[in-house]
């Protein structure tokens, strides 16, 4: 039997997401209202790193749903789990996933999975080496709260955040994701979920990054296939007054391909550009652009207290969102 697994956006029919975008944005009216189709049923999650929001708005969006939930943290309270087929399991992991999530998917109903970039090796966080091996673990559908490559119940909820602030039509609206200067090299997932979302809402999509931080070639061939089809545009750019006119300004720091390659060069490279920084300067540029971000956040480092605390920041409703998207994403998995 084929399990319904939910790995991302574009392994689905648009017809999906445009449903699941309409009910995200019926919960976000009806907040709190009791609902008890999903009584009887668990949601089991296991997060490989850590989280705050998905973890707080998944459980809560299962159990408003009349679900219960198990919460399962690898390493911690639980054994830590190894995922290569074929491994010789005399190191430091004590359990094979292939048990692991074969015993967990006769407790509960689906499985919700937080396993981030190994950042090791490109090809292998491409094609989400890691969240397929669960998949094919598990009996029971998995849900991708954030794996590799993708972050689909943000993508979710950053869309329902656009459509309420600028309207349900977002054709031709410009939209920057602007990188920011990390501290550390950070995955893909948002970014390449950021950029694709936008651009199949149709939006005038530019991805600023400095030279040596593009996205992967393959999400924005994606990302463009899907603009071809929304009637909106992506265009990759590193110089920063693409910012001027923007209305939006989505900011995020990722490490890029050269962050497996050669991670000196790639820090290097990145403490060149510290002064990406999204602040007063971005913000005021005479459009008056709504700031996104999925959070967590440096403030000050990545982004300024000024621009996260104004008025028109949206990291507390994308943040909310979370919870009507992922109750929109569990009505599709468990069909209610
Ligand atoms: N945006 C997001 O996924 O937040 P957490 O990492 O806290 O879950």
């Amino acid at each position: 039997m084929t399990i319904a697994h939910f790995t991302d956006w574009h392994q689905l029919p648009d017809s999906r997401w445009q449903h699941a975008l309409a009910r995200a944005a019926e919960h976000a009216i009806q907040r709190n209202r009791l609902d008890e189709r999903a009584k009887g049923r668990t949601l089991g999650m296991v997060f490989f790193n850590p989280s705050l929001r998905t973890r707080a708005s998944m459980e809560l969006a299962a159990m408003e749903l009349g679900a219960r939930v198990i919460a399962l943290t690898p390493g911690q309270g639980t054994w830590s789990f190894e995922w290569r087929d074929g491994a010789v399991m005399d190191g430091s992991f004590v359990e094979h996933v292939r048990d692991a999530f074969g015993v967990l998917s006769g407790y509960v109903d689906a499985i919700g999975v937080r396993v981030f970039a190994a950042q090791r090796f490109y090809e292998e966080d491409r094609d989400e080496a890691v969240f397929q091996a669960l998949t094919r673990a598990a009996s029971v559908p998995l849900i991708n709260l954030e794996s590799a490559f993708w972050h689909p119940c943000q993508a979710l909820a950053d869309a329902l955040a656009l459509k309420q602030v600028l309207g349900d039509d977002l054709s031709g609206r410009r939209f920057v994701l602007h990188w920011g200067y990390h501290p550390k090299a950070l995955p893909m997932a948002v970014p390449n979920s950021a950029v694709t979302m936008a651009a199949r809402l149709g939006m005038d999509v530019t991805v600023l990054r400095p030279e040596g931080f593009a996205l992967d070639p393959g999400v924005m061939k994606m990302a463009n296939e899907l603009a071809q089809k929304s009637g909106g545009r992506v265009q990759e750019s590193a110089d920063r007054q693409v910012v001027d006119g923007a209305e939006v300004i989505y900011a995020k720091a990722w490490g890029g391909a050269l962050s497996y390659l050669n991670p000196t060069a790639e820090a290097a490279a990145r403490e060149a550009h510290k002064s990406w920084r999204i602040g007063a300067r971005e913000m005021n540029r005479g459009s008056d652009p709504y700031l996104m971000h999925c959070l967590p956040v440096r403030r000050n480092v990545e982004v300024d207290d000024a621009a996260l605390d104004a008025p028109r920041s949206l990291t507390q409703r994308q943040a909310l969102n979370r919870l009507h998207a992922q109750k929109a994403i569990l009505e599709q998995v468990w069909e209610l």
